[in-house]
């Protein structure tokens, strides 16, 4: 297992529509295993492969609170089966658009089909928290990213944010 680096918007490869996954095989798992990794040293509660820089269908979760055992999930070619009418909204934040938050509308509830870690075929019923997240990460599959749900203006505020700090953090320092 190991941390890799978190890509950050802006960046092209995370607008990147991401392929199926043939089979579950000891890659995959391994790529899962980093993913994990990296979530976790993050503080974050969810990754796409994409956010690492792999173009692959699967995401990383975990909603555990701090003190509690820790839950991993994984999700290989996740489909969205059902979606309810209604809707919620959320403070979401991206661990590839640090320190931004913002309150998204999601449909409240979703099923959703998927292989496990184990290449096993598994359906979920999802509500609250979970209905959110798997939503945002799966939407990272497809190349977006919850700012894109944002007024022009904001989104375009963020991103120019966002370049500020890349570059800071590219300057040397002596
Ligand atoms: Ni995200």
């Amino acid at each position: 297992m190991s941390i890799k680096t978190i890509l950050t918007e802006p960046n092209k490869i995370l607008r990147q529509v991401s392929k199926s996954v043939e089979k579950v095989g000891q890659a995959e798992r391994q790529l899962m295993d980093d993913m994990l990794d990296t979530m976790y040293h993050a503080n974050g509660i969810g990754l796409a492969a994409i956010q690492i820089g792999v173009p692959k269908r699967i995401i990383v979760m975990d909603l555990s609170k701090k003190e509690e055992e820790k839950k991993p999930m994984y999700f290989v070619n996740p489909v969205i089966k059902n979606k309810n009418q209604n809707f919620s909204k959320y403070e979401e934040g991206c661990l590839s658009v640090p320190n931004q938050f913002a309150e998204i509308e999601r449909p409240k509830t979703c099923e959703v089909e998927y292989l496990d870690y184990d290449g096993e075929k598994k359906i979920i019923k999802a509500e609250g928290l979970l209905a959110t997240c798997i939503q945002h990460e799966m939407d990272h599959l497809q190349g977006i990213l919850f700012i894109d749900y944002l007024s022009k203006l904001k989104k375009s505020m963020i991103i120019k944010k966002l370049s500020k700090d890349k570059n800071k953090s590219d300057r040397i320092t002596f």
